[in-house]
This record gives structure tokens, sequence and C-alpha cells, in this order.
């Protein structure tokens, strides 16, 4: 059994999976979020331990720890991108399959907002983008992202592809019944540069993280 296990792919490699919604504070008991449940970013944690990988999960999700993995639980887009940095340099494969806010409130209330007898204006500004940043920063590392789409999935997830300097973008139509947001299906369509489109047909996400992490590693010649 020892033998067979360091004979597993990923063996002594770091993989950095970031996963969930993350969180906004607009003041102590209200925030900004998405529907991401963190179900495909937990479920390629799993796959990447069971290909031998030390996995780091950095997570904004409310699902369970999974067992074998590091998990660093985060709420907001600058809490995740620090704990994703910390691991960085000598990670392998670094898997973005978390939903960054693109934006937070600009200024954060200590004290809970009063209400006022009239509208209000919550003034946003753009977050870092944790993938677009790696990307310009890699040395050795592999860095997958994902792509949430509701139309236009491949001229869309091309151009994210080329402007975060990814390796592998995986997609999904989230306006389909069985993908996407807090689904325990997927279907996905990897996206690579100089490589042909590969369609993976709806299955379990736990199938789906299978399929990313091998043809990654396919990819990377491990
Ligand atoms: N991403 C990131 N940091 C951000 C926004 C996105 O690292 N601030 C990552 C996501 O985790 C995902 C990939 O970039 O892996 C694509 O995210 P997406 O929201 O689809 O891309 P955006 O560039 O934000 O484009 P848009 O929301 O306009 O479609
Ligand atoms: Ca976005």
């Amino acid at each position: 059994l020892l033998e067979k296990a360091s004979d597993l792919p990923l063996k002594g490699k770091k993989v950095i999976i970031s996963a969930g919604g993350t969180i906004e504070r607009i003041d102590p008991v209200r925030y900004i979020t998405n529907d991401s449940s963190g179900k495909m970013g937990h479920r390629l944690a799993e796959q990447a331990r069971d290909l031998g990988a030390d996995v780091i999960l950095v997570t904004a999700s409310k699902l369970e720890h999974p067992f074998g993995v590091t998990v660093r639980p985060v709420s907001s887009a600058r809490e995740m991108q620090a704990a994703i940095m910390s691991d960085f340099d000598d990670a392998t494969i670094i898997i973005m399959a978390a939903a960054v806010s693109d934006y937070r409130p600009k200024n954060q209330a200590d004290k809970k907002m009063k209400k006022a007898s009239q509208d209000i204006q919550i003034l946003l500004e753009e977050n870092p983008d944790i993938l677009a940043t790696m990307g310009q920063q890699k040395t050795h590392q592999f860095l997958i992202g994902f792509a949430a789409e509701t139309n236009d999935v491949e001229k869309y997830a091309t151009d994210k592809l080329k402007r975060k300097n990814a390796d592998m973008i995986v997609a999904n139509d989230v306006s389909k019944e069985h993908a996407g947001f807090n689904k325990d299906t997927n279907e996905v369509i990897i996206f690579q540069p100089n490589k042909e489109a590969i369609h993976i047909e709806t299955d379990t996400k736990e199938n789906i993280a299978k399929h990313i992490l091998l043809e990654a590693l396919y990819s990377m010649k491990l």
C-alpha cells in the first residue's frame, strides 16, 4: 500500500483550491455575496487529496471541511487573496473555483447602519482579481480558473483564459438546470491555450473534479 501511495501523481505536490462565494461586509450584520455553494471546490479538494497532493482549501463556503486537507476559512476576496498568496510560491496547481465578488462596499460601517426614511446608496469599489494577479506572477504554477456564464460561454471563457494568463478555464453554463451553483451535478467545457476545447457531459461534481485534475496532469505531463 505504501509503495502504491508513493506512486500517486500529485505525491509531494502542493495544490491550492479556492471555493465558495466571498462575503463582502456592509456593516456587522449585513453583507454582499453570491449563489456559489462551494461544492465544486470542495469536491476538487477531495480528488486532489486522493491523487496524493498536499491540499490547501481556501474556502468561503459553509460546507463541511473535507478530511485530510488543510482548510483555511476566509470571508472576503482580500482575505482569500492573502491566504492563497501565502502558499503561492511552492504550489504546483492553483484552482480558483471560488466565486470572488468583483466589488466590495467602499465603506464598511463598524456599527449597524440605522434606517433613514430615504433611499440610500452603497458605493462599491473593485476587488483585486486574484487569478489575474497570479497569472502575472506565475513562474511554474499551473493556474486553473472557472467561468460561470449564462450566455456566449466559449467567447467569454477564451477571453478569460487570455486576459488572466491562465493555463485552463473550466466553463459552465449556469442557466442550465443540471449545472452550476449549488447543484450536485455539473456540465463543463475545458479551455486551454492552443488546444481543442474538451466537453465533459453532465456528471456528479466528484467525477467532473476528477476529470479536470486528470486533464491538468496530462497537460502538465505529470
Ligand atoms: N476571479 C478572481 N478574482 C476576482 C474575480 C474572479 O480570482 N476578483 C477568478 C474566479 O475565481 C474564476 C475566474 O477568475 O476562477 C473567472 O471569474 P469570473 O467572475 O467569471 O470572471 P471576471 O473576470 O470577474 O468576469 P465577469 O464576472 O465579468 O464575467
Ligand atoms: Ca466576476
